[in-house]
């Protein structure tokens, strides 16, 4: 009997043409990047701008103080946990390296805590989202470079954006998590996380995997449609000076252990939150500060002894990108 060979269905060669096409609109791109790489994929969509960080460079700064709970001492033998009340410098943020972002974006938020206590700093740089939207270095430059505006249209190509999700699929679900819902009407009214994992060491029962996240004791709450529409693009620095005038502003800080299954390597995945939190301590914010703190770098693995980095890749390459945004901001 003469064999003949089925030919692919209509619909599958249409695809399989879609997708060759998409990622032919991709630029090539490296693997493996370089700190430079990454700020120039941030420079690349939102341009280099004076003084600015490469990413959420718009901001201001507060100040407060931290409390740890006798909890925390479970999880780890950090001895900021031990110290008492010790002063915070903060830095609230737009994501993005557009210095002129309006504060109605539907754009993650940025919370950026130092704690010192005269012998370790600790920087915690989160944003308003639970995950990120690269698992990868490469990734995060793939998803910026699909987005530098086509000259044509001044607007991203979405071909590009396309085969960007394509290949890279993870970064859909922050962009969906943001899209559920309005941009915080305070700095005061959202969560933040950290969404990498770190290694908890010197507790009780070893070594544990934790995320780490503030909970604001305002609640969370959103912009509602109507505010939305008549907000003013610049409304964060004023409501949070109008709030601390009246009462201060406090975040709950907890690590939310991993459980079995849960990736910690990969923050742009979301976890199962089986085990219970464990809380580290209150975070109050007394007073708005303006640009006091513009010039300060805060690296995400500046971390006391008793937390360690997790093999993260995203995490272990933002504090190398974080020193070359800082080289270009610095005053010349
Ligand atoms: C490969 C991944 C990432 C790269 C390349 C990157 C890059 C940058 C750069 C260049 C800056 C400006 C630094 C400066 O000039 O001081 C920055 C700031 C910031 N990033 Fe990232 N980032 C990454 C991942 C993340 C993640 C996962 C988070 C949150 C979980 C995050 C949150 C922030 C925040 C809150 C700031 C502002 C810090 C401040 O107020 O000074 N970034 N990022």
């Amino acid at each position: 009997m003469k064999h003949t060979a089925k030919p692919p269905c209509h619909t599958a060669r249409l695809l399989a043409a879609a997708a060759l096409a998409s990622f032919a609109t991709l630029p090539a791109y490296a693997a493996d990047p370089s700190p430079a790489d990454l700020v120039d994929a941030l420079n690349g969509v939102f341009g280099q701008h004076a003084g600015a960080r490469g990413s959420h460079a718009k901001g201001f700064c507060a100040r407060g103080s931290f409390t740890p709970s006798a909890h925390a001492r479970t999880l780890t033998s950090a001895r900021i946990f031990g110290a008492g009340t010790v002063p915070a410098e903060i830095r609230f943020s737009v994501a993005g390296g557009n210095p002129a972002a309006s504060d109605k974006s539907r754009s993650a938020r940025g919370l950026a805590v130092r704690l010192a206590d005269g012998q370790e700093t600790w920087d915690m740089v989160f944003i308003s989202e639970p995950v990120f939207f690269a698992a990868t270095p490469a990734s995060f430059v793939s998803f910026l470079q699909a987005r530098v505006a086509d000259p044509a249209t001044k607007k991203p190509d979405p071909a590009k954006i396309a085969a960007h999700n394509e290949r890279f699929p993870e970064g859909k679900t922050q962009l969906a998590l943001l899209a559920a819902h309005a941009a915080p009407s305070s700095y005061a009214t959202t969560p933040y996380f950290s969404n990498h994992a770190f290694r908890f060491v010197g507790g009780e029962g070893g070594a544990r995997f934790a995320r780490l996240q503030f909970e604001p004791l305002a609640g969370t709450h959103y912009l509602s449609e109507d505010e939305e529409k008549t907000l003013p693009g610049e409304f964060l620095q004023d409501e949070l000076g109008t709030r601390l005038a009246r009462e201060a502003a406090a975040f709950d800080l907890y690590a939310q252990p991993a459980a079995d299954g849960d990736a910690l390597t990969d923050s742009s995945v979301q976890w199962s939150r089986t085990p219970a939190k464990v809380l580290l301590g209150r975070l109050t914010v007394t007073a708005v500060t303006g640009q006091d703190c513009a010039g300060s770098v805060y690296m995400p693995t500046q971390l006391p002894a008793g937390i360690e980095p997790s093999d993260d890749p995203v995490l272990k390459a933002r504090a190398p990108a974080y020193a070359v945004s800082a080289a270009r901001r610095a005053p010349r």
